[in-house]
């Protein structure tokens, strides 16, 4: 059986974020597909102390609800993320997650270029939310200051891009245009 992580990065639990990332399990369960949520903003995560001792130990040295989140990412063959933007990046959480794995997904104590510790056989899926809508979203560099982030740290990871989904002009709307939930089902399909 496949496993998936998916990873809420909203504090809003009935936001779109949430709203597309449930989309995206929802297809995963109904292809057999083993599912281990995380709820970020209800996690014990503490910030990256920036120690570096994870450059020697692959995994970061404070115990807390990161071990499980690093467990569930080397073991699953899909990683979902959902984020909203804010100021054009990932929020501060998803952002210290990255940031205390950064020893478990890579390794660059060989010189300049840095060695992938995961699999290109796992895949990743973007799910970004923003209120600027669309083309100025792009324009304007904010949501894909958001999907930057997020690929950045899974393609450092050696993890392959399954796809990218953003709902761009969220202001006022508290639905997932269908045109968005269709293709995370086409992206999920494929999986
Ligand atoms: C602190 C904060 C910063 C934000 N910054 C941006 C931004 O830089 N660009 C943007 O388009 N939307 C920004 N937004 C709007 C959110 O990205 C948008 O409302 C998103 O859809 C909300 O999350 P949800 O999808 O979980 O409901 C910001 C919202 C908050 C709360």
């Amino acid at each position: 059986m496949k496993k998936m992580l998916a990873i809420l990065a909203s504090p809003r639990t009935e936001g779109n974020a949430a709203t597309m990332l449930d989309i995206a399990v929802g297809m995963a369960r109904q292809k057999g597909c083993e599912v281990t949520y995380v709820d970020l903003y209800q996690k014990n995560i503490a910030w990256c102390r920036g120690c570096m001792a994870c450059k020697q130990t692959r995994s970061c040295v404070v115990e807390d609800d990161v071990k499980d989140i690093e467990r569930n990412l080397k073991e699953c063959d899909l990683a979902a993320v959902a984020s909203p933007t804010y100021f054009a990046n990932v929020p501060a959480p998803l952002k210290n997650v990255f940031d205390r794995l950064v020893g478990a997904v890579m390794d660059d104590n060989g010189g300049m270029i840095p060695k992938p510790l995961l699999s290109h056989e796992q895949k990743y899926l973007v799910l970004v939310t923003c209120s600027t809508p669309p083309p100025f979203d792009r324009l304007g560099g904010q949501s894909t200051g958001t999907v930057k982030a997020i690929k950045e740290f899974f393609h450092t990871s050696g993890m392959k891009r399954a796809g990218t989904v953003v709902f761009a002009g969220t202001k006022g709307k508290c639905a997932v245009p269908l045109g968005v939930a269709k293709k995370i089902e086409f992206i999920m399909e494929k999986i």
